[in-house]
């Protein structure tokens, strides 16, 4: 059956107040192909004990439709550690549904697309790790959420956009090997006295944009207000007048209620917020993220429908990796 056809007069009629507060990113044409699919997702959840946890970065549908817990890294990892139903679906890509299941074991974890990468998490093996571990003997590895199990497990601590800082400077030495973003170690080390060595990897989607990208947008905006995520390059970060992780970013926009404003981002990201604060004005140049764009609403259902693909860990990199993101959470 098509999903148009699934478009009957009471799922319409239950959708109707969400699609309200969507109507603003999601066109009407589109709406009779996603409603379905919410509809049939939200009661799956309910048979499945299952509560959704989704990126920023995830599309409106999924991020207002379905999600029930909703973040950056960060906060989406803190949430699956305390997540008490007994199916996780992590709307997301696959080191964070990796992270989810090393926080909350016994639990099942979904991901809707195992192919749902990270140009970042592909870029360092566990041996790399040891590698540089041998060239710089006694320095302590911090790790980028952004890397898989395997990397984590290798790592003394991780850390995401939103807590770097914070976390290099709670190991209390005067040096650290910073992996795998290259910008995200620059932009670190702009903030902190803690030297660091960094590695190569950088993510596909925030290397794109460059300073240029963002005088242009000054120049066809005046006034706007421009925040960065901190993977872009440093000279762009430079440009922007505030940083931070997707959450910051979003709670900056909550607090600070600009009038005009860019996030230089991901695509997804500014149409989630702009559904919060529809008197904003949202420039929105973004790059998308090809992994993140993998999830989707007919991919969700099929995951609940089958519980498809489950996360498994070995359990040898399971409890190094664990004690890895553990560390990370007890840094305040
Ligand atoms: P946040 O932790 O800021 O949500 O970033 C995750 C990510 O993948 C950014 O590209
Ligand atoms: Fe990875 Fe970049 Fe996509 Fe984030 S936006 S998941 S860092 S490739």
């Amino acid at each position: 059956m098509s999903a148009h056809a699934e478009y009957t007069p009471a799922v319409a009629a239950r959708m109707a107040p969400l699609y309200g507060r969507l109507s603003r990113v999601i066109p009407a044409f589109d709406w009779p192909g996603f409603a379905p699919d919410i509809d049939a997702i939200l009661r799956l959840k309910r048979e499945r004990d299952a509560v959704i946890l989704a990126h920023n970065y995830q599309t409106p549908e999924i991020f207002h439709g379905i999600a029930d817990i909703t973040g950056d890294s960060l906060a989406l990892a803190r949430e699956a550690a305390r997540v008490e139903a007994s199916v996780i679906v992590l709307c997301g890509v696959h080191f964070m549904a990796e992270t989810a299941k090393l926080l909350n074991p016994a639990k099942t974890v979904l991901i809707p697309d195992t192919r749902a990468g990270c140009s970042l998490a592909d870029s360092i093996t566990p041996e790399d790790v040891r590698l540089l571990r041998r060239r710089y003997p006694g320095v302590p590895v911090v790790t980028y959420v952004n890397t898989s199990a395997a990397v984590k497990a290798e790592s003394d601590i991780c850390c995401t956009s939103g807590n770097a800082v914070k976390v290099v400077e709670s190991l209390g030495v005067p040096r650290v090997i910073f992996i795998p973003d290259r910008y995200l170690a620059a932009n670190v080390a702009a903030e902190t006295k803690v030297e660091i060595i960094a590695w190569q990897g950088a993510c596909e989607v925030h290397e794109r944009f460059g300073p240029d990208d963002i005088r242009g947008l000054r120049d066809r905006h005046p006034g706007v207000t421009v925040l960065a995520h901190p993977e872009c390059p440093p000279e762009v970060v430079a440009e922007a007048d505030f940083a931070g992780s997707t959450a910051a970013m979003s709670d900056y926009v909550a607090k600070q209620r600009p009038g005009r404003v860019v996030l230089v981002t991901e695509c997804s990201m500014s149409d989630n917020v702009a559904v919060q604060f529809p008197e904003i004005d949202f420039i929105r140049p973004c790059n998308l993220c090809p992994h993140m764009k993998r999830i989707t609403l007919p991919g969700i259902r099929h995951a609940l429908e089958t519980m498809t693909e489950a996360v498994t860990l070995a359990p040898a990199v399971a409890g190094r990796a664990r004690a890895a993101v553990e560390r990370m959470l007890e840094v305040r």
